[in-house]
């Protein structure tokens, strides 16, 4: 999923942490073992963070602009959270607000607090801009953002720059006005071609508009990725195949595939049962085994590259590498801290000062570890030499049960997932996170099941 989604998940996670307090806690890891036939599919990778987050200990700003100050300058990665969007998806989960008069002022909030941080950076390889959705911001808004960021920050020549968009937001005018900015790779919000599945995900315009609109923007940006959702109700593995196979035929550089999460107060999720789990296995390996026959690689459990696109900006995400985020609801990793902003623009332009969460050291090489299964493989001896972490005990538990369904496979020096151990790798990771953090006693939970009610599929 894109990453800004992805910010916004773990910025509705730590909000639910500090909401819940303790009382949260007991319930995730209250001594509950799962058996195989209730085993939870946790499709966020967020999901993973929830045993770390006991763990974390919350520090000020200056302790975290200290830190940095002792580190130097340091090459890093730009996340900007521009939540606005005038799209009534069914199934949204993401942080959004509708485009208000506040959007001039939220950019220079933004522009300011780059400013605070930019000294921290040696240069900064990668930005990506997630929503919401950006382009809803006007022409004059996004030049003075990236001609803004441009002045704070050392951008690399050669930088992936990416943005959100969506279908109707597409004019050949913003497609040109975002290439002269400096954008280089275009993430498109399609979620699927078809026209019925398309009405009860609410997506507005037409597969034909979309395939359109995708031809367009082909000749425009060097790189071109979509987001492609299954796990939808009434889909069929058909009907994803055919999304796919339209996305190559455009010629996509880079296709996001993600698992739909059915959150709570979703309308998707009141009018909608999600399909059996069955039903989501197969249409994922049938996804997988078609985009490889087609020459995509599997680069991470929700992404797939015909190999032009790297998705810099999410390696510097799992890597722990440093991410600095901006804008309502960005969450950002700096110096083995989390740093969460206020969830509206209205609180942002306010006070713009992020919550800093620090990660202990003898966590993160646990954090890391999980991290990696994003990749589907977790080398050994990377952190055996880093932290004197060794994997293979830490996690000898969960790595026992899953070789034994084919989920993992270890090879030399490296734990590998299989394709079934893909589909799982959020609820390994947080099996594997339980483990260690906590000897194997705790539940599993997802977002999915915020709102009480049994989401656990059999
Ligand atoms: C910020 S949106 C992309 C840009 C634009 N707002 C759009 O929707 O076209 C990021 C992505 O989050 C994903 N997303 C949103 N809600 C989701 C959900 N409930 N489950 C899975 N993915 C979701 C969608 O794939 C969406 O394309
Ligand atoms: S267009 Fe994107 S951000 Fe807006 S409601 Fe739809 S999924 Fe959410």
């Amino acid at each position: 999923m894109q990453e800004g989604f992805l910010f916004c998940l773990l910025v509705f996670h730590f909000w639910w942490m500090q909401r819940t307090k303790k009382g949260v806690f007991a319930l995730y890891f209250g001594g509950y073992m799962e058996s195989n036939n209730t085993r939870k599919w946790l499709k966020s990778h967020h999901d993973t963070l929830f045993p770390f987050f006991p763990y974390f200990k919350k520090q000020s700003i200056k302790w975290l602009f200290d830190r940095l100050g002792e580190r130097g300058g340091e090459k890093g990665a730009l996340y900007i959270h521009i939540p606005f969007c005038t799209g009534r998806c069914t199934f949204c989960i993401l942080t959004k607000e509708s485009t208000s008069g506040n959007t001039l002022k939220y950019v220079n909030s933004i522009l300011d607090e780059a400013k605070d941080w930019s000294d921290y950076f040696s240069h900064v390889e990668t930005i990506y801009v997630g929503g919401g959705t950006p382009t809803s911001l006007s022409p004059e808004e996004l030049k003075l953002l990236f001609d803004g960021l441009g002045n704070r920050f050392k951008i690399k020549k050669d930088a992936e720059i990416s943005i959100e968009t969506t279908v109707s937001e597409l004019t050949e005018e913003k497609m040109n006005l975002l290439a002269d900015i400096g954008v280089n790779r275009l993430s498109v919000g399609v979620q699927t071609f078809n026209l019925g599945l398309r009405k009860v995900l609410g997506r507005r315009g037409r597969g034909k508009e979309v395939i359109e609109k995708l031809n367009m923007a082909r000749q425009v940006f060097p790189l071109l990725t979509i987001d492609v959702l299954y796990d939808v109700p009434g889909q069929e593995k058909r009907d994803v195949i055919a999304d796919l196979q339209k996305a190559v035929g455009i010629g996509i550089d880079g296709i996001s595939f993600y698992p739909l999460i059915y959150g709570p107060k979703t309308v998707i999720t009141r009018q909608f049962e999600p399909p059996p789990i069955e039903t989501a296995i197969e249409i994922f390996k049938s996804a997988k085994s078609f985009l490889e026959d087609k020459g995509y690689n599997h680069i991470n459990i929700n992404h797939f590259s015909s190999g032009r696109d790297k998705f810099r900006y999410s390696t510097y995400f799992n890597r722990l590498g440093n991410v600095l985020g901006l804008g309502a609801g960005a969450m950002g990793f700096l110096a083995d801290c989390y740093v969460k902003h206020g969830p509206t623009s209205k609180k942002y332009i306010g006070n713009r000062a992020g919550n800093v969460f620090n990660v202990p050291r003898n966590i993160i090489p646990v954090l890391w570890c999980v991290s990696q299964l994003q990749y589907g493989r977790i080398d050994v001896e990377e952190p055996k030499r880093k932290w004197s972490f060794n994997p293979l005990d830490a996690f000898a538990k969960t790595i026992e049960k899953c070789v034994e369904k084919g989920e993992i496979i270890i090879r030399k020096n490296v734990i590998e997932l299989t394709t079934e151990g893909m589909f799982w790798a959020n609820t390994i990771g947080a099996e594997m996170a339980v483990e260690c953090l906590y000897d194997g006693k705790g539940e599993l939970v997802s977002l999915e099941e915020i709102k009480p009610r049994d989401s656990t599929r059999k």
